[in-house]
């Protein structure tokens, strides 16, 4: 069962490698669409950010465009992913912006599985069309919310094809208090965002 997993994980991070010279050409105008439908400016206010799954840095550059200065960026951000080459093309796009903006960024190569993180860290995770590639996405998913604290806002998307909704939505619903679910066929993933909650045992 390991040995299985070991291997569909390779083989994620080979196909990821391999594609990722022309992912932006192909995916980019698709992952702003589903970052237009649920991340705003103010979810972004005062936050230490945690992309999982971060691939080339699409995000980046929309937060580029979703603000007209870099006074008006107050977040940080860490983004994670487990391909070099997604994180090399990520890097390239960092070194040609002002040093301003890309020192707001940090980028670590990890498994989402074994995040070299400390926990309670984060207060806000954000993951748009990566966590379907996780052998165990449970296993994934638990260990994201293991490093963001009580209360922080949640943005995750998951390929559609891959998954079940009303299995998504009631996986999440004991881990987070559900703000809004996007479940609708002319995007490709359902996109849930809501808050990290502790549930107490009694
Ligand atoms: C479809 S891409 C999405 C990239 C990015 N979130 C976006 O919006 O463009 C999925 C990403 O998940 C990464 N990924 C897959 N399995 C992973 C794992 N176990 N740990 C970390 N990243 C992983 C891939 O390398 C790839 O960059």
């Amino acid at each position: 069962m390991k040995k299985e997993r070991t291997k569909k994980k390779k083989g994620i991070k080979e196909k990821y490698n391999a594609t990722s010279f022309f992912y932006d050409k192909r995916y980019g105008n698709i992952q702003f669409q589903k970052y237009d439908e649920i991340i705003y400016p103010e979810d972004l206010e005062k936050t230490l950010i945690f992309d999982a799954g971060c691939g080339t840095g699409l995000l980046s550059e929309y937060f580029q465009k979703m603000f007209d200065s870099v006074d008006q960026m107050n977040f940080k951000y860490v983004g994670v992913d487990i391909s070099i080459q997604m994180m090399q093309n990520f890097m390239k796009k960092l070194n040609k912006i002002q040093k301003k903006v890309s020192n707001k960024y940090n980028l670590i190569l990890a498994d989402l599985e074994n995040l070299p993180i400390r926990k309670n860290s984060f207060n806000l995770l954000i993951s748009i069309t990566s966590y379907q590639n996780l052998p165990d996405i449970r296993k994934g998913f638990e260990e994201s919310l293991e490093i963001l604290k009580n209360n922080s806002l949640m943005i995750i998307s998951i390929l559609r094809k891959k998954l079940e909704k009303e299995n998504l939505i009631s996986f999440f619903e004991d881990k987070m208090e559900i703000l809004k679910v996007i479940d609708e066929q002319r995007i490709e993933d359902i996109i849930i965002k809501g808050l990290k909650i502790i549930k107490s045992p009694f």
